[in-house]
């Protein structure tokens, strides 16, 4: 089954503009697990459920080829208009039926994308594609979110949580209860000897207060509510931005806090032989 959520021009849009993607320093684990395996090449990458492609471009310079794959058209277009680098593209496909050979890539990565498509399905075709050796990476973020300034950010995390607190009724069915259970049986059951999970990876970039609600509008449960209720959502998220900048005690939506985002990960190598 896949659930196809990601596919308005404007949806696209905002996650290009405000989404984030994993920290280069968390790449360099994922990079670091699959140089540490034996006979690992870097010809071929392929990133599924690359969306608007921000994690994409994060390896173009460790590769000779980056491919991002995804199911709608409208993100592939704003991925294609952002790339700025030869060796990167990309194509339209289902991750349960992904345009390569048997054996002919280097390492697959999924970026808060897994949860979305039929994990199962998308398991084997991962399996077909990989080299022997090959290296599959699962990354999610979590809604452990902290935003710091001054000396109010234990303000500002009370007002984010009854955020997502008001989003969670539109969470879709589809994710269940916990991305993270999902992702960690997910690591249980894979049958590669060789791999790792980690769930404390906390990547930090400072942004405009209004890209921090924009990153929480681009989440699909805000979408969700968007659609059922514009008028709620948008009153939902201007009243946090308010109560937000008052805690701050500043007019500003442009005005720069750090926000904190907590990741985690798995990662397998397919063994060299079945
Ligand atoms: C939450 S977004 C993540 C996008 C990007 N990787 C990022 O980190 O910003 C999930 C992406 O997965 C794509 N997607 C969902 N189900 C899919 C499927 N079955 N096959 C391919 N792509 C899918 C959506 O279109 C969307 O672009």
């Amino acid at each position: 089954m896949a659930v196809r959520l990601f596919e308005d021009k404007e949806h696209a849009a905002l996650y290009r503009k405000y989404r984030i993607s994993p920290s280069e320093e968390l790449i360099g684990k994922v990079l670091q697990f699959h140089k540490s395996n034996k006979d690992s090449s870097n010809n071929l990458a392929v990133d599924v459920g690359c969306g608007s492609g921000q994690g994409t471009l994060l390896l173009g310079p460790h590769f000779t080829h980056v491919v991002g794959t995804d199911i709608s058209p409208a993100q592939l277009e704003m991925a294609r208009k952002h790339v700025n680098v030869p060796n990167v593209s990309y194509r339209e496909s289902p991750a349960e039926e992904l345009p390569f050979e048997d054996g002919s890539v280097d390492l697959v990565t999924t970026m808060s994308a897994f949860h979305w498509f039929d994990h199962s399905r998308f398991l084997q075709e991962a399996h077909r594609v990989l080299k022997p050796h090959g290296c599959l990476a699962l990354l999610n973020y979590t809604m452990d979110m902290e935003l710091s300034y001054g000396d109010c950010s234990e303000t500002l995390n009370h007002i984010c949580n009854e955020f997502y607190a008001a989003l969670q009724p539109f969470r879709n069915p589809y994710l269940g209860p916990s991305s993270l259970e999902l992702y960690k049986k997910t690591y249980d059951s894979l049958q590669y000897p060789v791999k790792e999970w980690h769930e404390n990876f906390w990547v930090r970039k400072t942004t405009p207060l209004s890209g921090y609600i924009g990153m929480v509008e681009s989440f699909s449960a805000f979408q969700a509510l968007l659609k059922k209720d514009p008028e709620e959502a948008r009153r939902l998220s201007q009243d946090i931005e308010k109560r937000l900048l008052c805690a701050m005690d500043v007019t500003s939506s442009e005005t720069e806090v750090i926000m904190g985002i907590k990741y985690f990960y798995c990662l397998a190598c397919k063994p060299a032989k079945d």
